[in-house]
């Protein structure tokens, strides 16, 4: 199974793109395909087009297309990897996330979060597609 993750600008500035991906390395789960871009902004509305219309999508879409990212699609053995990739991530709010999870430990501001994962399988199918090409993935 794959999910799809983001390295969010925040992180990628404090260079600890390293230290998160050694966690899903650590945990067993592979890196299936990694690039390191800066977002435009047709796709960072695309990506969050769920939350168009909420109070904190203008900037969420400025702060994702402000700086460069790391777009990773993450690969392992069980139909459960989204729901662990979520889980290692920890809550939204890193003021809520435990401690040991990564926003936990790496984060303190709800929108610089450290990190996205898409939060299904039907999200991974649309995101993943935005950045990445099918042969890419093979
Ligand atoms: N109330 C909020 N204020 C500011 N930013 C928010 C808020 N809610 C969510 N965000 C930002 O939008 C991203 C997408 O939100 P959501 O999909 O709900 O969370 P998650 O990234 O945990 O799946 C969050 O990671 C966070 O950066
Ligand atoms: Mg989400």
């Amino acid at each position: 199974m794959k999910a799809f993750i983001i390295i969010k600008p925040d992180a990628v500035k404090r260079n600890i793109t390293g230290k998160i991906l050694s966690r899903f390395e650590e945990r067993g789960i592979r890196i299936k395909a990694m690039r390191m871009i800066k977002m435009c902004k047709e796709e960072a509305e695309k990506l969050y087009s769920i939350h168009k219309g909420k109070p904190f999508y203008d900037s969420l879409i400025n702060y994702i297309t402000s700086d460069k990212v790391v777009v990773c699609v993450l690969e392992a053995d069980t139909d459960k990897l989204i729901e662990i990739v979520r889980k290692m991530n920890g809550k939204t709010n890193p003021a809520e996330a435990e401690p040991g999870t990564i926003r936990g430990d790496f984060g303190i501001a709800m929108e610089a979060n450290v990190i996205h994962a898409s939060d299904s399988i039907e999200s991974v199918n649309r995101e993943m597609p935005i950045f990445f090409t099918k042969e890419e993935l093979e």
